[in-house]
């Protein structure tokens, strides 16, 4: 529910438009009162008064006009709310916040606020796919602007992919997750997911099975219970949840720097697949047969453990350290003992062997692990691990 919240929507201009005007009855259906600011181009697209009559309120859409000024300064009006949500967010308007523009009424708003932002990108897919707007995504997630969508489906341009703006019951959910009041309200959580990816040249990796579905079922519960989530992924089959913070790295070097630079933490869970070595003669340009029948030789060397450097932290350790621990024989002996040479408070230990189905399935079957002793789970679907898992880590930091 949403009752008594304040959305502050901005509404860019694409064909998308029309679909901000259902996603104002839906935020209002919640309770939540919506304050809508038109750009210039979403008035080719959607009316001040088709919006205002669905706001109920009065629209924003001119930096310049005094009357708003004299009742409303846009500085009072970008913190009035309790979020700021960008539907649909385009091509343009995730530049200009990229860039720090603030030469109308939107991007002054988004300059000038001190709330969460939640971004509904929608756009052609070339221009979503378009480095540009890749790049312009990984910096505001790095900035921790929240993101809803794409979807990926049949366009209005008779293009197919990725670049449909979520459905606005989605966007609903991103923003309760977004202003989710809970037992986490006001904690920070870290949570790394996926596999890592180690270059051997430009175009191979080692990798490994992981999916990012237990990490990203995590961080989502997680939001759920109010925290304020970063989330740190390798590259994952499953899209990252909505209302997080989210930083995407490649290698498990990457991973631990961006964890350095996300803490300090209230908590950490490290349920991320790290690769324990990378390839130290990894090659610059595409290795190449020479013609003589013989591989090349891949030297290897280890990467730095992530989960046991920030529980030996001696200043600014979180207060409750989880760890994962993949096993495929002798689970909770093996999973005992990583506990203890790691240094972590929490081990959650599952079985990998291949016949057990859990790496890259949807159930998980855990036990975790603390210096309480062991305590069983049942196999139960990875989101219900999440719930409980976050509710057990809510309780910890009561
Ligand atoms: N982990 C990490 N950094 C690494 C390796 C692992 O942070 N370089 C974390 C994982 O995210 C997980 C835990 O350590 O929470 C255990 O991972 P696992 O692969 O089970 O253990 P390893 O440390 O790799 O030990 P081993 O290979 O000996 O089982």
């Amino acid at each position: 529910m949403l009752a008594g919240k304040r959305i502050l929507l901005i509404v860019g201009g694409g064909i998308a438009a029309f679909k901000s005007l259902d996603l104002i009855r839906r935020l209002r259906e919640r309770g939540a009162t919506v304050t809508p600011v038109l750009t210039k181009a979403s008035e080719e697209f959607v009316t001040p008064l088709s919006t205002s009559a669905l706001a109920g309120q009065k629209v924003y859409r001119d930096l310049f006009d005094l009357t708003d000024e004299a009742e409303m300064g846009h500085i009072e009006l970008s913190r009035a709310a309790n979020l700021v949500v960008v539907a649909p967010a385009t091509a343009d308007l995730m530049a200009k916040m990229t860039a720090g523009l603030a030469n109308d009424l939107a991007s002054t708003l988004l300059m000038a606020t001190d709330k969460r932002v939640l971004i509904a990108p929608a756009m052609n897919v070339r221009m979503w796919e378009h480095p540009a707007t890749q790049r312009n995504l990984a910096t505001l997630q790095g900035d921790g602007i929240l993101t809803v969508g794409p979807d990926v489906g049949d366009m209005a341009c008779g293009e197919h992919g990725p670049g449909r703006m979520s459905e606005p019951l989605a966007i609903v959910d991103a923003v309760e997750a977004a202003l989710a009041d809970g037992p986490l309200k006001g904690k920070h959580v870290l949570v790394t997911s996926g596999p890592t990816h180690e270059p051997i040249d430009p175009v191979r990796y080692i990798a490994n099975r992981s999916s990012g579905a237990q990490g990203t079922a995590i961080a989502r519960s997680l939001a759920a219970l109010g925290a304020d989530v970063t989330f740190i992924t390798g590259p994952a089959d499953v899209s990252p949840p909505s209302g997080v913070k989210v930083v995407k790295v490649q290698t498990a070097r990457e991973m631990k720097d961006a964890v350095d630079a996300a803490l300090p933490a209230d908590a950490a869970v490290f349920a991320a697949a790290v690769a324990d070595w990378r390839v130290e003669n990894a090659s610059g340009s595409k290795m190449k047969k020479d013609g003589s029948g013989k591989a090349p030789a891949l030297e290897f060397a280890e990467n730095p453990d992530i989960l046991a450097g920030v529980s030996q932290l001696k200043k600014g350790r979180p207060k409750l350290v989880v760890g994962f621990a993949a096993e495929t024989d002798d689970v909770e002996a093996n999973a005992t003992a990583k506990r203890k040479r790691k240094g972590c408070d929490w081990i959650v230990a599952n079985d990998v062997s291949p016949e057990t189905g859990i790496m890259g399935g949807s159930e998980n079957a855990v036990s975790v692990i603390s210096d309480q002793g062991t305590e069983v789970w049942p196999r139960l679907s990875k989101d219900q691990v999440a719930a409980k898992l976050a509710k057990r880590i809510a309780g910890a930091l009561a």
